[in-house]
């Protein structure tokens, strides 16, 4: 059960296995005394007897308040580390003194205004808010704080609201900030770039200043919005472990400071390069929500904590927990290069293998041949698609097979009706270049007008033909970042009310066509986040779908995400961006830790392969609920040694899924064994390619042997099945 106990100016956020708490010195400052493992009691004086400097030191007017483990620290006494909230107020003055002012325990989980947010069931969580001032701003800071009955997260987010007469400007607002008694840390990021997304960086604190960041506009490949902090010596399944990840789709930071004493200070929320906010008089600034996990188990266990969160608190709509269809992509067969009667070759052939929708990617309209053109004009493309959207859609819905359509709303081509027209409705700046990337620019998605034409020009296809599913890109960063309609002393605002109208879009598309699955992606997985989740129930991976390339990919990403959230196709082999080859039977096996689908003509398959193909695919049809929601568990690293494995263990442990993948070919050794985890001991479960029956503690003791054929990026997978 969550519960929040207040007493004595104590808080203790808790529930089955977690605590977190934190108290108010004298001066009314918040102190952070505790988060971990489920405490009793209420431990009210014990972090008394930790400090050597008195109670009566850790006020305001001393300097002693760098020896004091804070919730939400400022600027301008005797705490010289970063500021969790750092103004400029009118007159200049830079200095902010918070102080209590009181609080409220809610069972109800409260929405952010504008902004993505973890929900809850009513009376399943608890959520405190809590008030501080300070008088001579007249500046009223909130700070919320949910826990959570079924996962071992904390949720954070801060309001500041104006109550002077004056104009204030937010420098930097953090979504959370908390202070750890040591520095005896390493730090795990989630970085990379397009096509090698999200990889696993380990490293010890040092002192000074770490940690990760984007300032792109999108929360992108570079940084995922994801770090954790493990005691050293932690793996996949021990150790203590927090994950500090937030719930925002643009511009990010995630840092470490070590301080004198080497406390250190972990902070999250908005980058605050390029970032500056003008808060008038009677307006309120919310941050985006921060999402803290803490785990004992390792790493396995900080990520069971996020898969719970995000399929239950974070993912909404009628896909939330249903299942997702099999689909067909025709961007690696054809790119721009199609017409209607090439592609319905390519989706009857998909049909003919057991997928289940058609997926028309990039270029069917304007006159879009190659990507120099026509973002912006959503009009469809006749000399392509002579019969329309909608004679395609029915064409493909008469074959048996759902319909899917690409689409990149929030871009515009130089080279398009919507430019020529609208010159200034892309982000740039007064007399600068505007700079192209893929020669295309980002429209100004923080202007209300720009909002309602990419939701119309969008809405008015959805409505034009019956399409089931919508894959929404986005394939640049920005810069120069600035907006013609705001005024200079609010350009520093241009990336974050980007993001705030892009959700505003998204918000109302998703309950205008609340039958649709949307899939996000942003050249690959350049927006893979927990806001877009919010909005759409997965986003495609990486452009890059070889395999042994995916098996990293997939591995950084399940440390947030699971796998319902992850895109992930079979295609063509020797690899598109990679060049490899590798076995088809392991390009599905990787696929399938994901949504699966395909990306690929398939009538280049040989009969064989083809037949194989359909074996494949009926074979995740005929595990889709396991290999979908069952508990994912990663076993083995491909960044630690040449064979990987996870496993997929149904919520019951009467059914799972293994899968090894070796990535180089070893010659001469002993066969290895895979320890498999999640089982029950009790239980015997015949692993149906070995025709052999094993009990669960023999699987996870003595484990599967791993009889890879020889050659590289080799698979074996091994299908569990307990009936006892
Ligand atoms: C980038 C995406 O990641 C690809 O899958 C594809 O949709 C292209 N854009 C199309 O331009």
């Amino acid at each position: 059960m969550a519960e929040i106990i207040v007493q004595d100016k104590l808080f203790h956020l808790r529930n089955a296995r977690m605590s977190y708490i934190f108290r108010l010195t004298g001066d009314g400052l918040p102190a952070h005394i505790y988060w971990g493992a489920r405490l009793e009691s209420l431990m009210s004086p014990l972090d008394r007897l930790w400090f050597e400097s008195g109670e009566e030191n850790f006020c305001h007017n001393t300097m002693e308040l760098e020896k004091l483990p804070q919730e939400y620290p400022t600027y301008g006494h005797g705490d010289l580390r970063r500021g969790a909230l750092e103004l400029t107020a009118a007159d200049g003055s830079t200095a902010v003194d918070l102080v209590y002012r009181g609080h409220a325990v809610t069972a109800e989980k409260p929405a952010l205004p504008g902004l993505p947010f973890s929900f809850d069931r009513e009376g399943a969580s608890r959520t405190l808010s809590i008030d501080y001032a300070d008088e001579l701003l007249g500046l009223k800071v909130t700070l919320l704080y949910t826990v959570f009955d079924d996962c071992d997260i904390i949720a954070r987010s801060a309001k500041v609201t104006n109550k002077s007469g004056k104009a204030v400007f937010l420098d930097r607002v953090m979504s959370a900030s908390v202070d750890l008694y040591d520095m005896d840390w390493e730090m795990i990021t989630l970085s990379g770039d397009w096509a090698r997304e999200r990889a696993i960086d380990r490293r010890p604190l040092v002192p000074g200043f770490q940690g990760v960041d984007s300032a792109r506009g999108a929360s992108s490949a570079q940084n995922n919005p994801f770090m954790a902090l493990v005691r050293p010596g932690t793996d996949e399944f021990k150790g203590e472990a927090m994950g500090f990840a937030l719930m925002y789709s643009g511009n990010h930071t995630e840092m470490a400071e070590v301080g004198l004493k080497q406390m250190a200070r972990v902070q999250i929320g908005l980058n605050d390069t390029h970032f500056r906010w003008m808060l008038e008089p009677g307006e309120s600034f919310t941050t985006p929500e921060a999402l803290l996990a803490w785990s004992d188990q390792g790493l396995n266990g900080m990520s069971a904590q996020y898969h719970r969160l995000v399929r239950e608190h974070i993912i909404r709509g009628k896909y939330a927990h249903a299942q997702r269809p099999f689909l067909l992509n025709n961007w690696e067969a054809t790119t721009f290069n199609f017409d209607e009667e090439k592609v319905l070759k390519i989706a009857a052939r998909g049909k003919e293998a057991g997928l289940e929708m058609f997926v028309l990617d990039d270029g069917w309209f304007g006159h879009r041949d190659d990507d120099h053109s026509s973002l912006g004009d959503w009009q469809v493309n006749l000399k392509k698609l002579p019969h329309g959207m909608d004679g395609l859609a029915d064409r493909v819905h008469a074959m048996g097979l759902k319909f899917g359509l690409w689409f990149e709303p929030e871009m515009v081509s130089p080279d398009s009706d919507l430019y020529r027209a609208h010159p200034d409705w892309c982000l740039h700046q007064p007399g600068r270049t505007r700079t192209e990337s893929r020669w295309q620019l980002t429209l100004d998605m923080s202007r209300a007008d720009v909002c309602e034409y990419v939701e119309n020009a969008v809405a008015s296809i959805l409505e034009s033909a019956r399409i089931d599913y919508v894959k929404w890109d986005m394939n640049r960063d920005m810069a120069p970042v600035g907006s013609a309609m705001l005024p200079p002393e609010r350009q520093a605002e241009t990336a974050h009310r980007y993001i705030l109208g892009l959700y505003s879009v998204l918000e109302h598309l998703t309950a205008r066509f609340p039958d649709i699955l949307f899939e996000s992606c942003a050249s690959g997985g350049n927006r893979f986040d927990l806001g877009m989740m919010y909005y759409m129930p997965q986003a495609w991976c990486s452009d890059n779908t070889d395999a042994g390339s995916r098996v990293m990919i997939e591995y950084g990403t399940s440390l947030v995400f699971p796998q319902s959230t992850m895109g992930a196709h079979v295609s063509h082999a020797p690899n598109w961006q990679t060049g490899r080859m590798s076995p088809l039977r392991t390009r599905v096996n990787v696929a399938m830790w994901g949504t699966f689908g395909y990306e690929m003509d398939l009538a280049e398959l040989d009969d064989n392969q083809f037949a194989e193909t359909q074996e494949d695919i009926a074979y995740v049809k005929a595990h889709r609920d396991l290999l979908l929601y069952g508990d994912s568990i990663r076993l083995k690293s491909p960044y630690a040694g040449p064979t990987a494995a996870w496993m997929v263990v149904s919520p019951d442990r009467s059914e799972a899924i293994v899968t090894a993948v070796r990535m180089t070919a070893q010659p001469n050794m002993l066969r290895e064994r895979l320890c498999l985890k999640g089982l029950d001991p009790e239980k015997i479960y015949r692993v149906e390619e070995l025709d052999a029956e094993l009990t669960g503690q023999e699987l996870m003791r003595f484990g599967l042997p791993l009889a890879f054929e020889s050659g590289d990026y080799r698979s074996l997978r091994f299908t569990l099945i307990s009936h006892k």
